[in-house]
């Protein structure tokens, strides 16, 4: 990614003109992954979906009953594509809409689960320990025995080891990414499983 994916003028840009857009993979194809995390949650968890961009990620949560679902981008115009399509599909807005920065997560709520597809990667492209400083917010604001799940390009999206000390790490699935030609070599996106560490909540603040 071009380093410029981590700047909010980037988005505000982009997104003034795009009005739907999926990193990475469908958010249909997102939910396959995410499916046997995600059933034995009841419809009330409260679930965080962190750079929601012009993502439908929160369309597809809503038709699988979540409706405690929280979208927070930095870039307002996100939120108002959000709200859009959700509008459009259900004829009115049930989730949630915040303004905010995911890498200074500082919220009310915990939450029972929090969702990404490439947001840690755009933040990757920022300073060296932007990554550090999500992952110890989201650990923040997920309950003891809640989760993150992240869908990444990246085969070393966490190797960090302030993020190793605060959660257990796991690759759930290597999605592979479509190919033009059957010479192309094989390309993987990642998708993450993380879950908080008890002893290391200290290391987290
Ligand atoms: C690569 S896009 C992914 C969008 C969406 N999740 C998807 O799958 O299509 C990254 C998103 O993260 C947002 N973003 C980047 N840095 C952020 C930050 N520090 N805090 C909150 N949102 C951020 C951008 O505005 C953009 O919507």
């Amino acid at each position: 990614m071009p380093a410029n994916f981590e700047k909010q003028s980037y988005w505000r840009e982009r997104f003034a003109s795009e009005t739907s857009f999926e990193w990475l993979a469908s958010s249909a194809a997102f939910m396959d992954v995410l499916a046997p995390y995600l059933q034995h949650l009841a419809n009330s968890a409260r679930i965080l979906h962190l750079g929601s961009g012009t993502s439908d990620l929160h369309i597809h949560l809503r038709q699988h009953g979540f409706l405690d679902v929280t979208n927070i981008d930095y870039e307002p115009l996100a939120l108002e594509r959000g709200q859009h399509l959700e509008r459009n599909q259900f004829g009115d807005v049930r989730t949630k809409y915040f303004v905010g920065d995911a890498t200074r997560l500082e919220l009310e709520e915990r939450y029972h689960v929090a969702i990404d597809k490439s947001t840690a990667d755009a933040i990757a492209c920022g300073v060296d320990d932007a990554v550090v400083s999500m992952a110890k917010g989201v650990r923040r604001c997920l309950e003891d025995n809640g989760f993150w799940v992240c869908l990444s390009y990246s085969p070393s999206r966490f190797e960090n080891e302030h993020v190793k000390r605060i959660f257990e790490i796991e690759v759930i699935s290597k999605v592979p990414t479509s190919k033009t030609r059957p010479t192309d070599p094989d390309i993987f996106h990642y998708c993450y499983l993380l879950r908080p560490k008890r002893q290391t909540q200290q290391s987290s603040r």
